[in-house]
């Protein structure tokens, strides 16, 4: 039977445009633009990705709101649909039907495409009783492992093997149900402390995670989670406790802001030495950033849930990559491109991931003066960046190049649109329709 939120909207899409063609499309960026107006934000990826894997904690239709229209969503619906989930999507609002999963066996060749994929092993295991989910595997920013996950889940009490490649799990006993546990971190992983926390939604018992991740996401899961009848408490403290209940059921959510996009666009403003209003946003959510950029010299003013930058000079600052709610590696991409246009030397630490830097030999391209020393960048500052053809190594390194195509002194041709794509919706119309100068070029053959 169809789901009965898939008459009327037009079904999803569950391709991904193919890799040669995105490889060869590219941004021209023609900087110097000054930017003004109103930049709306889209629902958070990071969020989203989470919320969407919940679906399998539930024989219901969960309906989300607020979704980013990104490929990492797309893909995450595709990985869904293989397990036997009917994905619907209509605008920014998606529909997951997981009365009849068939499978407990994510392919690999989905799951390698995208890390958060991983994210099903918590939800297919207590529901289930089994998982078999390929490794993930590292990316362009680190190895990214998963030993925390896999930990947490032993101590519900699954048997959990990783041969050739693949962690199968399973619950042993009677029902095949996950009982609570005392789940320590080693570090406060998001990925680890969201799998746990939908693992012990539906197990026997209490599960308390100590030294959990106070990231935004992990709060918003713990609101859907509640919103589909579970027991929560805790998510955003680094204790979180989870009463297990026997099922969960339908709930209709909207994903919260994406606090990384809103501050890139906040990072639009400064490096242009522009003025322009972001929302919504959860100021709280952006502490850290905020914080970072009065200190640069912006001019920050809220209201409601609009934030209104205005930058001229910019100051050299110092900065390090901390979980929430320190300052997010996923902005420290783009906050160093602002920085090599500051007056004055800043120096930038990332401490999440190992290989997170690679910008800046881009940056270095582009006239950018910085010297690296193991893990912290040396940063002083130039009055101007040139444009030229530079390369996005990640999701957030892409966006860096954006904005330093924006400041520099002509045009900046930006590749690396396959990372891009995954995380930012329609990021050059947006900044077009506040004055910004980006054409997507494309070349198929
Ligand atoms: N870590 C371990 N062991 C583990 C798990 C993690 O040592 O078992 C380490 C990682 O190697 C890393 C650190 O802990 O050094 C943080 O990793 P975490 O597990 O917190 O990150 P994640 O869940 O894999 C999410 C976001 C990332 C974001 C990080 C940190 C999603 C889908 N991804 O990743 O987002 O950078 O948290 O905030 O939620 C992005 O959007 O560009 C992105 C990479």
């Amino acid at each position: 039977m169809r789901s009965r939120f898939m008459t009327g909207t037009a079904p999803m899409t569950l391709s991904v445009a193919p890799r040669k063609q995105l490889l060869d499309t590219r941004l021209e960026v023609s900087g110097g633009q000054r930017l003004a107006g109103e930049l709306r934000v889209s629902g958070a990826k990071n969020s989203a990705l989470v919320l969407m894997a919940a679906c399998l904690l539930t024989r219901d239709t969960l309906r989300l709101r607020n979704v980013p229209p990104l490929t990492d969503i797309t893909a995450m619906g595709e990985i869904l649909a293989a397990l036997g989930v009917r994905v619907t999507r209509s605008g920014d609002t998606i529909d997951l039907d997981g009365e009849s999963i068939t499978r407990a066996a994510p392919p690999y060749e989905l799951v390698n495409s995208l890390r958060a994929s991983f994210f099903c092993i918590g939800p297919l295991l207590a529901r289930m009783g089994t998982a078999q989910v390929p490794l993930p595997g590292g990316c362009q920013i680190g190895s990214r492992p998963v030993v925390e996950h896999v930990k947490g889940l032993k101590a519900l009490g699954a048997q959990v093997t990783i041969e050739h490649g693949v962690v199968t799990a399973s619950v042993p006993g009677r029902g095949h149900r996950l009982t609570g546990g005392h789940i320590h971190l080693d570090c406060p992983s998001v990925g680890a402390t969201e799998t746990l926390m939908m693992a012990a939604a539906l197990a026997d018992g209490e599960t308390i995670i100590d030294n959990a991740a106070l990231e935004p996401e992990v709060i918003d899961l713990a609101g859907l989670l509640t919103a589909m009848g579970a027991r929560v408490q805790g998510a955003g403290t680094p204790t979180i406790t989870i009463d297990g209940v026997q099922e969960l059921h339908a709930a209709d959510y909207a994903v919260i802001p994406d606090r990384i996009e809103a501050g890139t666009f906040l990072l639009a403003a400064a490096i242009t030495r522009s003025s322009l209003t972001v929302g919504p946003v959860i100021p709280e959510h952006l502490g850290a950033v905020l914080t970072k950029l009065e200190e640069a010299g912006c001019l920050l003013h809220q209201d409601g849930t609009d934030l209104h930058i205005s930058a001229s000079e910019i100051r050299a600052l110092d900065l390090r990559t901390m979980p929430f709610p320190g300052f997010p590696t996923d902005l420290q991409a783009p906050f160093m491109s602002l920085l090599a246009t500051a007056n004055g030397t800043s120096l930038v630490v990332e401490n999440i991931f190992e290989n997170r830097l690679q910008h800046v030999a881009e940056l270095q391209r582009m006239g950018a003066s910085i010297r690296m020393q193991g893990n912290t960048a040396c940063i002083e500052g130039v009055a101007r960046l040139s444009g030229a053809p530079v390369h996005g190594t990640d999701l957030r390194a892409s966006a860096a190049m954006v904005l330093a195509g924006l400041a520099a002194e002509g045009v900046t041709t930006v590749r690396g649109l396959e990372f891009l794509d995954r995380g930012y919706a329609h990021l050059e119309d947006k900044l077009n329709a506040v004055g910004a100068r980006i054409r997507r070029l494309g070349d198929p053959a």
